[in-house]
């Protein structure tokens, strides 16, 4: 086997950063905060795995359930619309998110969705491949078995709706994106993805480990990619740690440091206005920022508020908003025409209660 060049080795501790999320929702799952059956299959001896502490627990579970909110939001205005929809998930990691959606085969969601694509680095997809391959409860999600292939070495993993693909999302996106998803492939098979349906992207704790201009480009790119389009709906959501100029940030991006771990995009980003700013910079026409801290505050419904505030006891509530006043869910939507605006202009999370 040929040594991993020096880039690759490099990207390790950024790479390592996806066990440290895979875990986080292992014990949120274990300590009854979330629900996911097949998060435990992703996470190498899950059973030996220490639960986290209560404060990150209750983080995850805001960030989780908030972008299950805006997901099946997109999936159920995508079925107003009459159109079915694709999710993008870059930097996807672990994440079981379209496993959690092929689940409720019952309901409605499922159906709406055309294709979901994940997107990783090469070493991070070749794990998740075998694993998928290996638990049934995962190929179930995958519908036919025969319609499941490995590709590109193993890296990569194509279904009839999912896909697995290998790459560095830093690359210039008409090199590594414009081809893997926007090309018709061999055999006369269209491209993965058809930039006239409604496409969400999701980046989870993902754009903060690249420069800010990779990470405009990319969104750029994809605005640039819908607006030739003309008719589709173009969502984005970002969920990433912020205004990291405080003595709290200062904290955290040192200990982060220890592990070479390093937050290039956290830098442009000291409030939650300059999240949402980004979206409108790079050409989306709407959009919000949240923190955690207001999410859970005024967002989670009463009765989830509750439940969840009993899992676990937690003496340092001020300790709890701040951090979560350090991590934002932002989202930014762009329409085709004005006359979507009716349906899709509905898209964001709802405040449940004053603060
Ligand atoms: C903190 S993890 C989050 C994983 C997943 N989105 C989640 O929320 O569970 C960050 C992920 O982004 C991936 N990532 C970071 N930079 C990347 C890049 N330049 N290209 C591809 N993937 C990248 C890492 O490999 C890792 O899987």
């Amino acid at each position: 086997m040929l040594p991993p060049s020096r880039a690759q080795a490099g990207d390790a501790p950024i790479r390592s950063t996806d066990n440290d999320a895979a875990v986080a929702r292992l014990s949120a799952v274990q300590k009854q905060y979330l629900e996911d059956p097949f998060i435990k299959y992703l996470v190498p001896r899950a059973h030996l795995q220490p639960p986290r502490p209560p404060l990150i627990n209750i983080g995850t579970y805001v960030r989780s359930s908030a972008i299950d909110v805006l997901v099946d939001q997109w999936l159920e205005l995508s079925a107003v619309s009459g159109q079915r929809c694709q999710i993008v998930s870059l930097g996807s990691g672990s994440d079981t998110r379209f496993w959690r959606i092929a689940a409720r085969r019952a309901g409605p969601l499922k159906q709406h969705m055309q294709t979901y694509v994940e997107i990783d680095f090469p070493e991070i997809t070749t794990k998740k491949a075998m694993a998928i391959r290996k638990r049934k409860d995962l190929m179930a999600g995958l519908g036919d078995p025969n319609g499941v292939l490995l590709a590109q070495g193993g890296t990569a993993l194509h279904s009839p709706q999912y896909y697995l693909l290998p790459g560095d999302l830093r690359q210039p996106p008409s090199e590594l994106l414009e081809p893997m998803l926007f090309s018709p492939r061999e055999n006369g098979r269209a491209a993965i993805l058809d930039p006239s349906l409604p496409t969400l992207l999701l980046f989870e704790c993902v754009l903060v480990y690249m420069s800010p201009s990779s990470s405009s480009r990319l969104l750029e790119w994809f605005v640039q990619i819908h607006k030739r389009a003309r008719t589709g709906a173009l969502g984005c959501i970002v969920y990433e740690m912020f205004g990291l100029n405080d003595a709290f940030g200062r904290v955290m991006i040192n200990n982060l440091r220890e592990r070479q771990i390093y937050l290039p995009g956290a830098e442009p980003y000291p409030t939650s206005e300059s999240l949402l700013d980004r979206f409108l910079k790079t050409g989306f026409s709407a959009a919000r920022a949240l923190t955690l801290k207001e999410i859970r505050k005024s967002y989670i419904p009463s009765e989830e508020l509750e439940r969840t505030s009993k899992l676990e006891f937690l003496d340092e509530t001020e300790e709890l908003d701040l951090v979560l006043a350090h991590y934002a869910i932002s989202w930014g939507l762009l329409l085709g025409n004005s006359d979507m605006n009716a349906t899709w202009g509905q898209w964001g999370l709802k405040q449940q209660r004053e603060v």
